[in-house]
């Protein structure tokens, strides 16, 4: 455990680069572990999240090694044809590994066992372990649906078509990637549009893949037992880590930074368009395409920011800022209100309460709702800071961690954050990267 004390800062400035995106790289792994042959893929993210998967698709066969020219070639296994894991499979802190592989292994015929860490422990399972259990797969699971379970996958498995209860990239993933092994056709149908980097990149790897639209939700059919071709992926910067300059640029003031590279998925970008409604001056330079997916560089500039009502339609698109885009309500001027955030009870850790925890003891004036946050910001003024003695707790949750060193940059007494070694699960050259910008 390390804590670490984050202080009233001078403006950030210059250029940085985010690591390559967490949903991506996880995915890219996969999918060339399912492709007979060589796949090279590079600005992999080398973060805990993505090695726990790295070490699970190794354990189920795939050959994977890291280049000195940090190029990852993964020598797939091919799709049937992966190993019984005769350890439990490792997901560390990693809910997108657990569920994504939960649903790869539910149409493969043998049992895994997974575990992970505490947070993880304490996630629901059930919302993947109703649709697989349909296809034909069964679990074990501890109380609550949560981990360690295990799983016995089916063999054939049976094509579902199956409407997500709630807004999840991973419950339509897991579904999609059981579907894959499965014969016949597989369909999900999403009420409401959530990040789509599995469809993208399965086409991209050879899979068959219907999208449309039907009344108004976007309905995704896969064809079974798909042949993957390998392939050369190139990863985007995360915008949920570019999210933490982002903001970080718009209440330092004096601030004048761009950051490169960034992936502007429309079902990632909400962030930006919450923060350019608050007032953020951000501009999106050369956009353009990499690996099949929209990328551009970020100018951001220190702006004064106006509370405002957050659409909760754009919850979806930018479901992992919520702690930080709170960080930018509370140095607004005004209210901000954010509603229809149920979901984020179930991160890494409850982001509503932790985050209201954590920003109350940093002296913001924060309203905890069963379904949101109200936070009545500073107008620009710094926040008091922790007390002395005192730190925010992090609970595991990198992204909490990330948020609260942001806000202690606009801390006249500083933030003092318990733990700062969770970060590393997703962005572990956050602090190099900090201390580049302030210098
Ligand atoms: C992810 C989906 C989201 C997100 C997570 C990554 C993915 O989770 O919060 O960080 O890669 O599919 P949910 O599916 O639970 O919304």
């Amino acid at each position: 455990m390390g804590s670490q004390t984050f202080s009233l800062s001078g403006p950030l400035r210059g250029r940085l680069r985010v690591p390559g995106d967490k949903s991506i790289s996880h995915r890219a792994l996969m999918f060339a572990s399912l492709a007979v042959g060589e796949s090279t893929i590079e600005g992999l993210l080398e973060g805990e999240d993505v090695l726990a998967t790295a070490a699970a698709m190794r354990q189920l066969g795939a050959e994977i090694v890291r280049g000195d020219d940090s190029v990852w070639r993964v020598h797939g296994a091919g799709l049937g044809s992966l190993l019984e894991p005769h350890q439990a499979l490792d997901m560390g802190n990693s809910g997108t590994s657990t569920r994504l592989l939960m649903g790869l292994l539910a149409s493969h015929g043998f049992l895994a066992t997974f575990v992970g860490d505490a947070s993880l422990s304490g996630r629901p399972m059930n919302r993947v372990i109703e649709p697989l259990s349909l296809m034909g797969a069964s679990f074990e699971a501890s109380s609550g649906g949560t981990l360690p379970l295990l799983l016995r996958g089916a063999l054939p498995a049976v094509p579902i078509r199956y409407r997500l209860p709630v807004a999840s990239a991973q419950v339509k993933s897991a579904v999609l990637l059981a579907g894959l092994n499965t014969p016949g056709i597989t369909t999900v149908i999403e009420p409401v549009a959530t990040r789509d980097h599995t469809e993208r990149m399965l086409a991209g790897f050879g899979a068959t893949l219907e999208i449309g639209e039907e009344n108004g939700e976007r309905v995704i059919a896969i064809h079974g037992e798909a042949d993957l071709r390998p392939q050369h992926v190139v990863v985007p910067g995360d915008p949920s880590s570019a999210a933490f300059f982002i903001v970080a640029a718009l209440i330092v003031p004096g601030s004048d930074l761009v950051i490169e590279n960034v992936g502007m998925n429309a079902t990632r970008s909400g962030i930006i368009e919450a923060l350019r409604q608050m007032g953020g001056n951000i501009e999106a330079l050369d956009p353009r395409e990499v690996g099949g997916e929209p990328v551009a560089d970020l100018h951001v500039r220190h702006s004064p920011l106006t509370g405002t009502q957050i659409d909760p339609a754009l919850a979806p698109s930018m479901i992992d800022e919520f702690p930080v885009l709170f960080v930018a309500a509370a140095l607004a001027d005004g209210k901000t209100v954010t509603t229809g955030l149920e979901e984020l009870r179930v991160k890494e850790s409850d982001r509503l309460a932790t985050m209201a925890a954590a920003l109350t003891l940093a002296g913001a004036r924060v309203e905890e709702k069963e379904d949101g946050l109200a936070i009545h910001g500073t107008g620009g003024e710094p926040l008091p800071g922790t007390p002395d003695g005192a730190s925010v707790e992090t609970k595991l949750d990198h992204r909490i961690a990330m948020s609260m060193a942001v806000a202690g940059l606009v801390s006249s007494g500083g933030v003092t954050v318990d733990d700062t070694s969770p970060i590393a699960t997703s962005f572990p050259t956050f602090m190099d990267l900090l201390a580049k910008a302030r210098a």
